[in-house]
């Protein structure tokens, strides 16, 4: 290792400031800024430009190349650029989102996943990613659930593991590994209102219950950087929050890498009314530990003044400078500066087949069958599809933060079917801006057609970062719509296109069948035929709850009781934990999803009802495949204690198991409880576990209410 504390010291100060910060796009004649929201427009020093530490948002071997040699010519200390960027769900090859992958309950194809996304970065010129995200999703209304791994803690964890091995491996120097930045730390799932960059309160107990876990699995794992979120905590600005970066993140947990602000983070305390002025923003950045200041320039302009009267010290800012350069070390690029760039590796790679079918695979599993009254799968001796609706031939296929995918690489799910099967397939819209005339167009092709296929959802743009909806229905005029074509008496396929959870009560209960698609990626459509077309089970479960209406969210399975729970869905007994005009359960709850056969849970069996410290119970559960095909049913184990110290939730995942059974086959699933499934944050014991009694659940999802009871006691 080279002694990177001696190259701190031949730096000057104004040096150092350039070296915690990072340019976007415009630094460098770019005019890219747009998908960052940025609406500053900073002068540009050319020092800072010849000397700062890192970029955001420019990849391409020969342009990262080309940027680098530059930088190394003209910057003082000859010290490498880290190119940074948002790689997702995919750098070309676009994976589905990550809140549809999490629906695989498959950790390993996320991995999967991560690992091609790092090689097509790496030979692009990327350094490191600005994921995993692992905030928790908890209200569907917040634009950015399509980018989380969902509702549920134990899966968010797994996940967000998976996504930082995937894109490190053992050594981040190695070839097409990349650097992950877990993100956005913390809790800005719980946006107020469902509206990104809102304030959020959260007490220090569902903190460490329900949002930290992730993030800490992340750091854990080797992450090699974190990021801030945009939100207000308890009414201090993670970028300024000395407690969530200081005492928990580097005190707590023990991480050493580097902190970077989320986009303009830092000038925008100014605007959270945390700070009087950009110096004070960036003096409360810095005591925060915050090393590098993303695009906007309050380090650059503001630390060596802070130094000189006293408000900061010179060795803060060294610090920061030191976790820097140790990243880029640890990156290898003091010793080549280009890392993996490579013209001729970016043609191998970069879309190559297997990559292509890599997706394809993760897109089936990643699809949630949600209603099927037998219609699926299509029989391919079918005379004529009529695909209707937005989606019917859309590239859409990518979510808006796709950022270096291309829609020109989807196919429509029409070119799918005609690339699959000599089926005739007719397609019409229905609705292009609320041009009635087309409808009747739609209606026509529906009444000649023996196969009715509504492709519907939302634009891209009306999930992920600031695209917040008060309003989850359909947009636009798709219900009316999908009534006109429902109203026709024939049997109706609706596919969804979407970033978020729908409220879509009247397509649940009209349409024949309803398989969620979420924004599938590059090779989406294919992967909706096959699906479709029955040449893979659909076996997704929801992971996040799919609310009546906009009115449940923030609606989340793993929530705690009531002094007055509500009796049963139909609130019959007034006076209890209810909505007087609709359901209080989820339209489809955490962990639901169908596939082409289907399963019977025996009785949850306990190996014993008392469990001492340290002690363990076997539960099992005998699942049959009582349909006609083979299928692959996703069997959950949830606990719930009964009383604690603190109110705990009425269900907690805490393990699953894939199971693939052939028709007739059935199979005992067995799950080892441990006391270290029982532990939660008390208020006298630290985190531990407490006596009393635990019920189990062995479930196909988590509005199961069949249980098996133990009691813990020491
Ligand atoms: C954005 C996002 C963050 C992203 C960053 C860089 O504003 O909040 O998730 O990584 O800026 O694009």
């Amino acid at each position: 290792m080279r002694d990177l504390r001696n190259i701190v010291e031949q730096m000057s100060i104004k040096d150092k400031m350039a070296e915690i910060t990072q340019l976007c796009g415009s630094g460098y004649g770019e005019d890219e800024n747009v998908f960052m929201g940025i609406d500053y427009q900073f002068e540009l020093a050319q020092h800072m430009v010849d000397n700062v530490g890192s970029v955001l948002g420019i990849s391409g071997a020969g342009r990262v190349k080309a940027i680098q040699k530059k930088h190394l010519e003209t910057s003082a200390h000859k010290i490498p650029l880290l190119f940074m960027h948002d790689i997702i769900h995919g750098y070309k090859t676009i994976f589905p989102s990550p809140l549809a992958m999490s629906c695989t309950w498959q950790p390993g194809l996320v991995k999967v996943s991560a690992e091609i996304a790092a090689k097509e970065a790496a030979v692009s010129g990327l350094h490191l990613t600005f994921s995993p995200m692992c905030d928790l999703a908890r209200d569907a209304r917040w634009g950015r659930v399509v980018e989380t791994s969902g509702e549920d803690v134990y899966l968010n964890a797994l996940y967000a593991k998976a996504y930082v091995e995937g894109y490190q491996g053992n050594d981040v120097s190695s070839r097409y590994k990349i650097a992950s930045c877990l993100k956005h730390f913390a809790a800005y799932g719980i946006a107020e209102g469902g509206r990104d960059y809102h304030t959020t309160e959260a007490s220090e107990y569902s903190l460490r219950e329900y949002h930290f876990p992730a993030y800490k699995a992340a750091v854990d794992a080797g992450a090699k950087m974190v990021m801030t979120s945009f939100n207000a905590l308890n009414g201090i600005p993670s970028t300024g929050n000395q407690w969530l970066f200081q005492d928990v993140l580097r005190k707590e947990w023990g991480f050493a890498g580097t902190v970077i602000s989320d986009c303009t983070a830092i000038v925008e305390l100014i605007h959270h009314g945390f700070a009087a002025d950009e110096a004070e923003a960036a003096k409360k950045a810095i005591d925060a530990g915050v090393d590098i200041e993303m695009v906007s320039n309050t380090y650059y302009n503001h630390v060596q003044r802070l130094i000189e009267n006293g408000k900061l010290t010179e060795a803060q800012i060294d610090e920061a400078v030191y976790r820097v350069l140790v990243m880029k070390e640890e990156l290898g690029l003091f010793d080549n500066p280009y890392k993996d760039a490579d013209e001729g590796l970016e043609k191998q790679y970069v879309l190559c087949d297997s990559h292509r079918q890599a997706a394809r695979e993760i897109a089936r599993e990643s699809m949630v069958l949600l209603k099927n009254d037998g219609v699926l799968p299509l029989e391919k001796n079918a005379e004529k599809i009529a695909l209707l609706g937005p989606f019917a031939d859309s590239r859409q296929m990518l979510d808006s933060w796709s950022v270096c995918g291309e829609e020109k690489d989807c196919i429509t799910l029409k070119e799918a079917f005609l690339e699959k099967t000599d089926i005739k397939c007719v397609s019409a819209p229905g609705i292009m801006k609320y041009e009635e005339t087309r409808i009747e167009e739609a209606v026509k092709l529906a009444e000649s057609s023996d196969v009715i296929i509504l492709a519907l959802g939302e634009d891209p743009l009306m999930s992920g970062e600031s695209n917040s909806r008060m309003d989850i229905a359909l947009p636009g005029y798709q219900e009316l719509f999908a009534e006109r074509i429902f109203s026709l008496g024939k049997s109706v396929i609706v596919v969804l296109y979407n970033g978020r959870p729908l409220a879509i009560p009247n397509i649940a209960k009209k349409a024949s069948a309803v398989l969620e698609a979420w924004f599938p990626g590059t090779e989406g459509n294919r992967a909706v035929c096959d699906v479709l077309l029955g040449d893979h089970s659909p076996g997704g479960r929801l992971t996040m709850s799919f609310p009546y209406a906009v009115g449940q969210c923030p609606i989340y399975y793993d929530r705690y009781s009531s002094g007055r729970p509500a009796k049963d869905v139909y609130h019959s007994d007034r006076f209890s934990l209810r909505y007087m005009d609709g359901q209080s359960v989820p339209l489809y709850p955490f962990g639901y999803g169908l596939t082409y056969t289907q399963f019977k849970y025996g009785d949850v069996i306990l190996s014993k009802h008392l469990m001492k410290k340290n002690e363990t119970i076997m539960a099992s559960c005998v699942i049959k495949n009582v349909g006609e095909r083979q299928g692959t049913e996703t069997v959950q184990l949830y606990l719930r204690d009964m009383a604690g110290s603190l109110v705990r939730p009425i269900r907690m995942l805490k393990g699953f198991e894939r199971v693939t059974l052939k028709e007739g086959e059935e199979r005992e699933v067995r799950f080892m409880i441990g006391e270290e499934m029982l532990k939660f944050h008390t208020l006298e014991t630290g985190f531990a576990a407490e006596q009393g009694k635990f019920r189990v659940y062995i479930a196909r999802d988590a509005s199961v209410e069949e249980y098996a009871e133990f009691e813990f006691f020491y």
